[in-house]
């Protein structure tokens, strides 16, 4: 078959010799010296994922293949991340290893993509002299120019915010994919405050993508064997999209309804829910269609009413525990996730008492627990001292953690003897015996393989053994 497309033909050679004995090729054989080559690590949230394959879109369009080997490539890229100090470390370290690589192939242009970028701008080349390309997360399209001016020597800087950016008719070059599940980015940006949060500063306003944009890059995953996407923002629920022709507006729950009909086989998750946007009508709308997956990531980031307020997050506990109530009475199934932040300015030990003590009540199959770190330029650091010292920060988290997996337990306890519907995935990380894939509630589940089951296949799995982050289970016929 002839791919006019040099890059996905390269992506699928990888992939293929990445499969077996069959493909005996190593990625050096495979190096066409006539290409340009660029490798590319991302960090932070699924939404800087879903960039790097837009970037990897743009840059195909430039004659550039994606390649897994960084010291064959012409241009080393990192899309960053800045959401606590520790993530921007893990970038500096990268640099070091990449300027190593540069060293050794002089040439190699590095450039950082993302939400460092961002926040940093120009000051990022004068404090890492190997880079020479920063480019914001709304200024992707013009990579092309500014690698032109790199290739001169001369450095490439674009950060500019865009109130309109969506990349809505770029189609994403799938990286890393196994083929069945891909995200797909419905807006960008965030008009939230929450002022502990570095996001509305690097990531710019909130801005809705094109619904028929949205729903045409699903049905074209479903063309080509995918089963599972997942619509992103920061904030899905206060999604709002108005059609330039006719006027009329699609809402989250509208968009999920068109997304959902796209084929019953394509299940349909989404993240993240706020708290306070989440409406009963979303609700309804994941009750109303099977593949519309019974899961909802919804963070909470404290339980106690005062942190929130000076959180900035605009709910209490009570207005969080009222739409948790909702999800559990409209859909029973749901699982419901959660982000905490430990130790936020403050915070006393009875406040965080109520943090702990939320975790049950809200009953979370898993949460992803951090302890605050300080962003500058954010509302938090601007007003208020983060004078909660480090050791008790990490204490509290600690108890947090240990709370959580105890509820995560007994959440996965309860599935035992329990039969679900899987979307297999792909081999277990430990055995090639064992498939693994995911129920509706999100939660993963290894099974032994049987029958002529493939990635892809829907199966019907029986829980027979759990711990606090997987499900066992064997197959139904
Ligand atoms: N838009 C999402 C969150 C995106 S950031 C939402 O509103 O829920 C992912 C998580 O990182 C946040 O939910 C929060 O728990 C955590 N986080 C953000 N800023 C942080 C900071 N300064 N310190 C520690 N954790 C932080
Ligand atoms: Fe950050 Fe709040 Fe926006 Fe989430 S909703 S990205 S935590 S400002
Ligand atoms: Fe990080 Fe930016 Fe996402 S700061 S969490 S990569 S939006």
């Amino acid at each position: 078959m002839y791919n006019d497309n040099p890059t996905l033909d390269h992506l699928k050679q990888i992939d293929e010799h990445k499969q077996g004995e069959a493909f005996s090729l190593t990625e050096t054989e495979l190096y066409d010296p006539n290409y340009k080559y660029f490798y590319i690590e991302s960090y932070g949230c699924q939404m800087n994922f879903s960039d790097s394959e837009i970037v990897a879109s743009i840059l195909g369009e430039s004659g550039y293949r994606p390649i897994r080997q960084m010291e064959l490539s012409d241009l080393i890229l990192i899309n960053t991340c800045s959401i606590r100090e520790k993530a921007e470390e893990t970038v500096r370290k990268r640099l070091r290893v990449f300027d190593q690589v540069k060293q050794q192939k002089p040439g190699t242009l590095v450039g950082v993509l993302g939400c460092m970028a961002e926040r940093l701008k120009k000051k990022l080349l004068e404090e890492e002299k190997l880079v020479d390309l920063v480019v914001g997360p709304d200024a992707y399209r013009d990579l092309p120019g500014l690698l032109q001016t790199a290739e001169t020597g001369e450095k490439g800087i674009n950060v500019i915010l865009s109130r309109e950016e969506t990349y809505a008719d770029i189609s994403p070059l799938r990286l890393d994919s196994n083929g069945i599940t891909a995200f797909i980015s419905i807006m960008r940006g965030c008009d939230n405050m929450c002022s502990f949060c570095v996001v509305p500063f690097t990531r710019g306003r909130e801005r809705s993508r094109n619904a028929f944009s949205i729903v045409a890059e699903a049905a074209d995953l479903y063309e080509r064997g995918y089963r599972e996407v997942t619509l992103l923002g920061q904030n899905v629920d206060s999604y709002k999209w108005s059609n330039p022709e006719s006027g009329a507006t699609v809402n989250f729950a509208e968009l999920l309804a068109m997304v959902a009909r796209v084929h019953p086989d394509l299940r349909v998750r989404f993240s993240t829910s706020h708290p306070k946007d989440i409406t009963d009508e979303v609700l309804h709308t994941m009750a109303a269609f099977e593949n519309i997956c019974n899961y909802i990531h919804l963070p909470v980031q404290s339980g106690n009413s005062r942190i929130l307020e000076l959180m900035n997050r605009t709910y209490d506990r009570e207005w969080y525990l009222e739409r948790i109530r909702s999800i559990y009475r409209i859909l029973p199934d749901c699982a419901v996730s959660s982000d905490i932040i430990a130790g936020f300015c403050s915070e006393t030990e009875a406040e965080h008492q109520d943090t702990l003590s939320m975790i049950p009540l809200a009953n979370y199959s898993m949460s992803y627990m951090f302890f605050y770190s300080e962003r500058p330029g954010t509302l938090a650091a601007r007003k208020y001292p983060d004078d909660i010292p480090l050791e008790v920060k990490k204490r509290r988290l600690q108890e947090i953690i240990q709370v959580q997996n105890k509820v995560s337990l007994q959440h996965n306890q309860a599935d035992i003897g329990k039969t679900y519907k899987v979307l297999i995935e792909g081999d277990s990380r430990k055995s090639d015996q064992d498939f693994k894939g995911r129920n509706s509630q999100n939660k993963m589940i290894v099974f032994p393989k049987a029958g002529n089951y493939k990635p892809g296949d829907y199966v019907w799995v029986k829980v027979n053994d759990v711990t606090s982050a997987t499900l066992m289970g064997t197959l139904i016929s």
